[in-house]
């Protein structure tokens, strides 16, 4: 079958990477569809050696649209997916705009394709901080059980849009030509004040809750549970930006529930586990890297420690490319898991 499928947020971060994944994508398509702002109306993205012009959002953008991919933001996702679900799309949204909602699947192809079944035109890709995590933690949970986590984010400038990332350069060069930065986007474009992240780091993503943790904390928190179906798991996180390009990276603490695991055991279920790529040899001074992750499909797990302490607990190094399979990756693999279970 071939697919009419369109992109909103064409001209993004995340958007950008989502059209070059399906010209790699065994999808078959025979109309693509960019749409973005007004703004970027008229101008022209390739795919496939052949221009295509994109065009600015509206209620009309859908008509005869199978599948939609939504990048832009929730506010966008929120005005569009319920017209573009009744002309019959089947909307693949990358924004936390229905992410906790009851009746919305929040999948993993390698993780929870099962939930698919479940949907109601409507599948939401989760955060990308989580999505690396859980690839790693999901065939951790099987062979020994899961009893709480700890994680501390180090996350790439390019996961809050190409805005951010142009500051950060022009910010960067400011800096080196002894010249006062100027910040207008990081931590968050909605919050009162803002930080140059260049030579930084902000322990700052997205908005704060009145509890004391942010928004992307929660997302990380509640999205993880959701997906691993393990309501009772201790999960606790802290979500810092710093000054990488792409490229999430993550210090993982987790204690499992059985007894006597050793770190060997651990590395032969995450030698296995689909997506998952060991790069652990601290011997060889081999263990994932940001650059080195960057323009990569994996997650890259290393650093594996036993706790000092907990016989229990391991400590983890997990960074994976935050527009790859953090977002764009994920989102099309949701497509062709679809395909492949009938369902598209
Ligand atoms: P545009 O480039 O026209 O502003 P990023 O995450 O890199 O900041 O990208 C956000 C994406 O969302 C861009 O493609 C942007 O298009 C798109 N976008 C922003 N606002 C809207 C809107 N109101 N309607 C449709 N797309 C939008």
């Amino acid at each position: 079958k071939k697919y009419s499928v369109a992109i909103v947020g064409a001209t993004g971060a995340v958007g950008k990477q989502i059209l070059y994944l399906l010209e790699k994508s065994t999808i078959q398509i025979d109309q693509l569809r960019l749409l973005a702002s007004a703004k970027s109306a008229g101008k022209t993205e390739k795919f496939k050696n052949k221009e295509i012009v994109v065009e600015e959002t509206t209620e009309d953008s859908f008509k005869d649209i199978d599948l939609a991919f939504f990048s832009a933001s929730g506010t966008v996702t929120k005005k569009y997916q319920q017209v573009a679900r009744d002309l019959g799309a089947i909307v693949i949204d990358n924004t936390s705009a229905f992410r906790m909602d009851a009746d919305v699947p929040l999948v993993i192809p390698e993780v929870n394709p099962e939930q698919l079944h479940a949907h109601n035109q409507l599948i939401a890709n989760p955060n990308c901080s989580t999505i690396q995590m859980v690839v790693t933690l999901k065939p951790i949970a099987e062979a020994f059980g899961l009893q709480r986590v700890i994680v501390s984010t180090y996350q790439a400038v390019s996961g809050a849009g190409l805005d951010a990332l142009k500051e950060m350069e022009t910010q960067t060069q400011a800096v080196l030509n002894g010249k006062k930065p100027q910040a207008h986007i990081l931590p968050s474009s909605s919050d009162k004040k803002h930080y140059p992240i260049a030579f930084n780091a902000i322990p700052q993503i997205d908005l704060f809750s009145e509890d004391g943790y942010t928004l992307e904390e929660w997302k990380m928190i509640n999205e993880t549970k959701k997906i691993m179906k393990i309501e009772a798991l201790q999960v606790a996180a802290t979500c810092v930006r710093i000054p990488v390009k792409s490229g999430h990276s993550e210090s993982i603490y987790l204690e499992v529930n059985k007894d006597n695991v050793t770190v060997n055991d651990i590395k032969k279920v995450l030698e296995n586990a689909p997506g998952v790529l060991l790069e652990d040899k601290p011997s060889n001074q081999i263990y994932p890297m940001a650059i080195t992750a960057a323009g990569k499909k994996e997650v890259f797990v290393g650093r594996i420690r036993r706790d000092l302490d907990n016989k229990k607990g391991f400590h983890l190094w997990v960074v994976s490319d935050n527009l790859i399979k953090g977002a764009a990756l994920n989102a099309v693999q949701i497509a062709e898991k679809m395909i492949d279970m009938s369902l598209l």
